[in-house]
């Protein structure tokens, strides 16, 4: 075979491809993110190209796509069901937040249910996978285990063990030496493509596991998430328990379904109910404290958002927010000082959401906004008011949407 080897100038953010290396990527402005990569096309690669042949869709049989169930309650919830054989699922997050442990029960769940599990651990020793697994008390009869790095080795130890579920942790540690360096936008890629030529050819349902960079995208990047069918967030505060799975692209399902758990002692335990957790240590009758009724995803959650107004010691008084969007909170103090005459200048303000979720949604500034005039009066709420509404610059309330399902909620709740 006689490659044919040309080189292109690939940005590590976006996956944009240059012919030529510039400071900034044209496409989406980021500076030095540009790599060189090599592109091999071999004669393989061509005859197979010249050899595709396009198939009747009509004839194609849609049976084989059904989710099997991971076992894992509010995983299988997020995925509509669970993983279906032949696709290929990232789950990104940051390093720590408990990518290994959802998978690793995952795992063991699926092998008690019969299933043949391949656990490729590209970072971790088998030691410690073991001593993971001893910790969440997980039967792990039937979890094959392979520490590599080398994704060639992965493939043919996929190949000779056929599993029904082959799990990459991570797709950033894995590589092929004649790819580059590791954790390269071209590694990441190509063990990506080639994972899910495999997962295709032989119906293994494959999930990679992704970290992700200090903005957020997926480390290697975007590229990925065309690749694959599924890609999932995993995400949570460091201090909290509270771990929440949401599902951003879905070719077998729904998006915007979540997955909530509890990291314990004993990995992470599936939160049927988050609203009765996260309103679990409610104090009642403390000034500052309001539920708001929020949509993570479809989902509906009761939040309690909290604030406390202190007088300063300080020439520039202090603001901040936890859980909630800070910017938000100075709209709302501005609103509050302007249109409703409560007095912010030299207090320091603290706002929070409480149970480490995170609150994006505009439909959640009249919660805050009751929270902060209720700290600055001193006054307690009553304690089975809901507050829903977007708070305009006017200080009016505008309606926001699904009222009715974040009522049912509350409703539920009592
Ligand atoms: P891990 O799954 O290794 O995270 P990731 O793969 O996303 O990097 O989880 C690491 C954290 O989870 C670690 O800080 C310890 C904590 N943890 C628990 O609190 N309870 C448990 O039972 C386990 C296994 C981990
Ligand atoms: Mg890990």
């Amino acid at each position: 075979m006689s490659p044919r080897e040309r080189t292109v100038h690939r940005c590590e953010e976006c996956g944009a491809a240059a012919p030529r290396w510039s400071g900034r990527c044209a496409q989406c402005g980021s500076w030095n993110s540009l790599v060189e990569e090599r592109v091999v096309r071999t004669v393989a690669d061509e005859a197979a190209a010249l050899l595709a042949e396009p198939v009747e869709l009509a004839a194609i049989s849609a049976e084989g796509g059904a989710p099997v169930p991971t076992g894992v309650a509010e995983l299988d919830r997020a995925l509509a069901g669970g993983l279906v054989p032949g696709s290929v699922t990232l789950i990104g997050g940051e390093p720590g937040v408990g990518k290994s442990t959802l998978l690793l029960q995952a795992a063991a769940q699926r092998a008690a249910a019969g299933g043949r599990v391949l656990l490729v651990s590209a970072e971790e020793s088998p030691e410690q996978v073991r001593r993971r697994a001893d910790r969440l008390g997980a039967a792990v009869e039937g979890v094959a285990l392979l520490p590599t790095t080398s994704l060639s080795s992965a493939l043919s130890a996929a190949e000779r063990h056929r599993p029904d579920l082959l799990v990459v942790d991570s797709i950033q540690t894995v590589g092929d030496p004649g790819l580059g360096a590791p954790g390269s936008v071209a590694q990441v890629r190509e063990c990506a493509a080639r994972l899910v030529a495999f997962s295709k050819q032989q119906g293994v349902a494959t999930v990679l596991v992704g970290h992700v960079t200090k903005e957020g995208s997926l480390a290697g990047p975007r590229v990925l998430e065309h690749l694959v069918d599924t890609v999932c967030s995993f995400e949570g505060e460091r201090h909290h328990a509270l771990r929440v799975l949401s599902v951003t692209k879905h070719r077998f399902g729904p998006t915007g379904e979540l997955g909530i758990f509890a990291m314990g002692e004993r990995g992470l335990e599936s939160v049927a109910d988050p609203s009765a957790f996260l309103l679990a240590d409610r104090r009642p009758g403390v000034a500052g404290s309001v539920v708001a009724p929020v949509l993570e995803g479809r989902r509906p959650l009761l939040v309690e958002v909290q604030a406390l107004v202190a007088r300063s010691s300080l020439a520039t008084p202090r603001r901040a927010a936890q859980g909630v969007v800070p910017g938000r909170l100075a709209l709302l103090l501005a609103v509050l000082e302007q249109r409703a005459g409560c007095p912010f200048a030299g207090m320091d303000v603290f706002a929070s959401a409480v149970g480490g979720i995170r609150v994006h949604e505009p439909a959640s500034d009249l919660a805050l906004g009751l929270a902060l005039a209720s700290a600055s009066l001193g006054v307690p709420l009553g304690e089975d008011l809901v507050a829903c509404g977007e708070v305009g610059l006017g200080g009016e309330v505008r309606q926001v949407a699904q009222t009715d399902r974040r009522l049912a909620e509350a409703a539920r709740r009592g």
